[in-house]
């Protein structure tokens, strides 16, 4: 993790938030190559799970909503971890991770494994996020910013249903941030106070709600494979019956193998009828299915939700790959070429010489109308190509003497460092036509 977190840093994907007051623990701020990443993870998804389907709409719905939505929901009396404080170090655990946790004390032990550790009972902690509307500090103003983007799909079932004229099976794919109070954030992307989810609630008949389960979890798995992800990193975990969320009749979650270990990627869970019945009772208004022959229902939900940032983050591990070429190391990132922040370099080979430099400008300019593209005159080649490596650039074009001869550029492929001569009036076509084939890790 920790080559991660310098790559990343040393390239600009993720900077500590509010660094120069000493950073406020597990909050990120994405630099320029790291928007680039993740606007590409949330478009994949969005191709996927609406675009490429007839069957799903987007919506996009306020982070903080009526606090009944959360009484409602079950996260006011459930969304909690359970805490321990040590009374010795006066540090707080979660009390089922301990095995996780350094002791304050002897960092080589775990909390409790020491005669001077002295734990309190466990104690269950809301892991919701508190804040005021309005001007009055009191009670009734309290509001909380959402622990998931999910409840905002469920409260804007009816306004799908009638305006979208909707009938299941149909889903609502949303993609925002949501907050937790983390006990224990940590591990860079994984854990984080402030993230991003992309969800998606699918509404079908409860007589098919096993089968739609069945085929989102092979669904989502695919979406990872397709997008670069090594099958070998990849695999599906069946909760057991003891850890399934308050309103979740089964779930299972998509694993990936970061450096910390198999951890959850993405849950796809069958919420049953659990969170459409909540808001009916809460807050009055009917939130059921009635068929053109007068059949009515409460749709039963499942939903595949995902993390924007650990999905990065799994791309990237996947991604970071160190070799030694020529007597030299370097660093890449072996990225789908449809994920990757910027998909052509253009090089002049030397700087100094003024037509490479106007034919390199020019080809810059023209690939950048599509895609997202970079021209690099600083430094070596070989300098400029590692830097192009390390933030995941698929495809590096260089204008040399033999372009200003004949009219042709060469093309470094990033995985393989195959080099091929093409001509310059063709390489926006060339390019569009790479990033469109299928493409798997060379790893
Ligand atoms: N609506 C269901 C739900 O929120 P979840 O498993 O708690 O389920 C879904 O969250 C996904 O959101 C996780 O699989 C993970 O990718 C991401 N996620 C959850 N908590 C996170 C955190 N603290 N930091 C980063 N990503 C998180």
């Amino acid at each position: 993790m920790d080559k991660i977190v310098s790559l990343c840093r040393r390239r600009g994907f993720v900077f500590p938030s509010s660094e120069i007051y000493g950073g406020l623990g597990s909050t990120y701020d994405y630099g320029h190559y790291g928007v680039l990443l993740k606007n590409n993870v949330k478009a994949r998804w969005l191709e996927a799970m609406v675009q490429e389907r007839e069957d799903i709409v987007a919506i996009d719905s306020a982070i903080i909503l009526n606090p009944r939505v959360w009484e409602a929901s079950g996260h006011l009396a459930g969304f909690s971890d359970p805490l321990v404080d040590c009374r010795t170090c006066k540090l707080r655990f979660r009390a089922d991770k301990l095995d996780d946790a350094a002791c304050g004390r002897k960092p080589s032990k775990h909390p409790g494994e020491t005669p001077d550790c002295d734990l309190t009972e466990p104690r269950a902690f809301n892991l919701m996020l508190q804040t005021r509307i309005g001007p009055v500090e009191e009670d009734a103003s309290v509001a909380y910013l959402r622990p998931e983007t999910a409840q905002g799909i469920f409260v804007n079932f009816k306004n799908v249903l009638q305006l979208a004229r909707r009938k299941p099976p149909f889903g609502i794919a949303q993609i925002g941030k949501s907050f937790r109070n983390e006990i224990t954030p940590g591990n860079f992307l994984f854990r984080m106070r402030e993230f991003e989810q992309m969800e998606m609630e699918y509404f079908v008949p409860p007589a098919d709600a096993e089968q739609w389960y069945r085929y989102w979890v092979e669904e989502r798995l695919g979406w990872y494979l397709r997008n670069g992800v090594r099958d070998s990193h990849l695999r599906v975990r069946v909760h057991e019956s003891g850890e399934l969320s308050h309103y979740s009749s089964a779930t299972s979650d998509i694993e990936y193998l970061f450096p910390i270990g198999w951890s959850e990627l993405e849950g796809i869970a069958n919420r049953g009828d659990f969170d459409l019945t909540q808001h009916t009772q809460y807050s009055g208004s009917k939130l059921e299915f009635v068929g053109d022959g007068g059949e009515r229902y409460t749709p039963h939900v499942i939903e595949p939700a995902g993390g924007v940032d650990r999905a990065l983050l799994a791309f990237v591990v996947d991604a970071y790959d160190e070799e030694i070429v020529a007597e030299r190391e370097r660093t890449v990132l072996r990225l789908h070429p449809r994920i990757a922040p910027v998909k052509a370099a253009v090089l002049p080979l030397i700087p100094r010489n003024a037509d490479m430099v106007s034919h390199a400008r020019a080809l810059y300019e023209e690939l950048r109308l599509q895609h997202m593209a970079e021209y690099d005159d600083s430094g070596q080649i070989g300098r400029r190509y590692r830097r192009q490596d390390e933030i995941g650039t698929p495809f590096a074009f260089t204008i040399d003497e033999q372009t200003l001869e004949d009219e042709t550029v060469t093309v470094r492929d990033r995985d393989s460092l195959a080099q091929e001569r093409l001509p310059l009036s063709g390489v926006r076509a060339w390019l569009g036509d790479a990033l469109a084939r299928p493409w798997k890790t060379p790893k």
